[in-house]
């Protein structure tokens, strides 16, 4: 919007989260809060200003670029906030929209809507409202003959005024000019000692300036978060969000409540997900995958028509198309699963790559190895990648196979081709298209066991 100026108020203690971090680096659905409002200001503001505290270390990585920061060294309220943002306000033509950083599930129309009605009625100020079921702890609206006159913040209200049930959200639209001159009369006389921007509407109003206020539509918008239960039920219905904006993508979802998907991921159609899911971490997910009960993919890449079984962990790792994981499995970061692959049933993955249509079916733990196409590692294959000092790295060529039960102990290479006889321990390299055996030759004594069985029936007749 043109010539519209942008301050973020983000420098709030966060008093009730009791955290060492600030409010604004808590994260929902897999992003910091303050990159809600930051999002918002980015589609909407010419120019961007943010207020942060005096601790507020990680703060800068996380803004980006063209946003100006401003420090607010002293924590003396929101009025006090927005004014350390002068300077770079000043200069501006344009409308000033305030945003709080602590109200993730604003939408851009609404504020749209805000800006719109404020420039259409050339008011001094535009609150953004809401009507609440429960307006304990927000700041009221209080009204005379239909017309905002001011707000009156909850610990300072009279019992009659707790019972208004429209709240100030916190945002709210200013002609600049007016709105510097209004600021600087207000006083710290409240309840908290503090500077009230809150206070700025009274004061505009006796300079005679028009006080506007629209509604928000949907009042789920005007939820803060203060304490960690806000910040669960705001997170709630984010996470409800993009659950639905995936569902209208073609994604089958078959429990929202119980799917978990952060901002960050990409889900292709037709992929179908299970109850009990989470998917975090800027994962990408193909079409036409299943994701199957109780499975976490963190900043994994999927392809196409993958499936997980039930219960599987990724992390870190890629699984490309057609390959079929689980129940049970888990691949720790930088796992790579070729096309068509198969890893079973409580095999254990780590810095492994693993080629196309190669096969680990049944419990095994796959170290450190590079693992060519077309593969067979058996049933309780172990590759020993750590000799209590240092790790080593073990390479399976293309096209073999290793029996069950074998422990290969790194750093060797297995040869294309080669084969691995089961219950092995394999402590040397295998040539290609060799066979190796690595195990003590089996000992077969004759009727051994038909022996021992009448010397013992001997021995009872005796002792009785
Ligand atoms: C504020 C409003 C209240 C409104 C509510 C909506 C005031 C006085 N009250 O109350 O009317 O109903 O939001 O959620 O404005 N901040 C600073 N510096 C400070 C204090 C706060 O930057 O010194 C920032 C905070 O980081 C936060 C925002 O301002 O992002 C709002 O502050 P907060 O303390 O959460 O105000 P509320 O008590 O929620
Ligand atoms: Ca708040």
């Amino acid at each position: 919007m043109q010539g519209l100026t942008t301050v973020i108020l983000a420098a709030g203690e966060g008093k009730r989260m009791r955290s060492r971090q600030p409010k604004v680096l808590h994260e929902l659905c897999g992003r910091p809060l303050i990159t809600y409002p930051l999002r918002l200001a980015r589609s909407l503001a010419d120019r961007i200003v943010l207020v942060v505290g005096p601790d507020t270390e990680g703060m800068a990585t996380v803004v980006g670029d063209g946003v100006a920061i401003v420090e607010q060294r002293e924590r003396l309220g929101t009025g006090h906030a927005v004014l350390q943002a002068r300077v770079q306000c000043q200069s501006a033509a344009g409308p000033l929209l305030v945003l709080p950083g602590d109200m993730p599930l604003l939408s851009v129309q609404t504020l749209e809507r805000l800006v719109g009605h404020h420039t259409a009625t050339g008011a001094a100020a535009t609150i953004l409202t809401a009507l609440v079921d429960r307006p304990h702890g927000y700041g009221r609206v209080l009204r005379q003959g239909g017309r905002v006159k001011r707000i009156v913040e909850d610990r300072d209200a009279t019992d009659d005024e707790k019972r208004v049930a429209e709240i100030n959200t916190s945002v709210y639209c200013f002609d600049g000019g007016r709105f510097w001159r209004a600021l600087e009369q207000v006083k710290p006389d409240n309840d908290q000692g503090e500077y009230y921007l809150t206070d700025v509407i009274e004061v505009l109003n006796r300079a005679g300036g028009r006080v506007e206020a629209i509604s928000v539509e949907d009042p789920d918008e005007a939820h803060g978060v203060n304490d960690r239960r806000q910040l669960a039920a705001v997170a709630a219905i984010q996470r409800r969000r993009i659950v639905d904006r995936h569902m209208l993508a073609g994604v089958t979802i078959l429990d929202p409540a119980t799917t978990y998907i952060d901002e960050t991921v990409t889900i292709g159609a037709d992929t179908v997900i299970y109850p009990n899911v989470v998917i975090d971490v800027a994962s990408e997910i193909g079409s036409d995958c299943v994701i199957g009960l109780g499975c976490q993919v963190r900043a994994s890449k999927l392809g196409d028509r993958v499936q997980l079984k039930p219960y599987c962990v990724l992390t870190e790792s890629v699984v490309e198309a057609q390959a079929v994981m689980g129940p049970f499995c888990h691949l720790r970061p930088k796992s790579h699963v070729g096309a068509g692959a198969e890893i079973g049933n409580f095999i254990e993955l780590k810095k492994a790559t693993v080629g196309r249509k190669s096969k680990a079916h049944h419990v095994g733990y796959l170290g450190d190895v590079t693992i060519g196409d077309g593969v067979n590692i058996g049933a309780g294959t172990i590759f020993v990648n750590y000799d209590g000092a240092a790790k080593h790295h073990t390479s399976v060529g293309t096209g073999a196979f290793v029996g069950s039960n074998t422990s290969i102990v790194a750093p060797v290479t297995i040869g294309e081709g080669a084969y691995v006889a089961a219950g092995s321990v394999i402590t040397k390299d295998v040539p290609p298209d060799a066979l190796a055996v690595e195990r003590a030759p089996v000992v077969v004594k004759e009727n051994w066991a038909a022996r021992r069985r009448a010397r013992r029936a001997a021995e009872k007749k005796k002792d009785n």
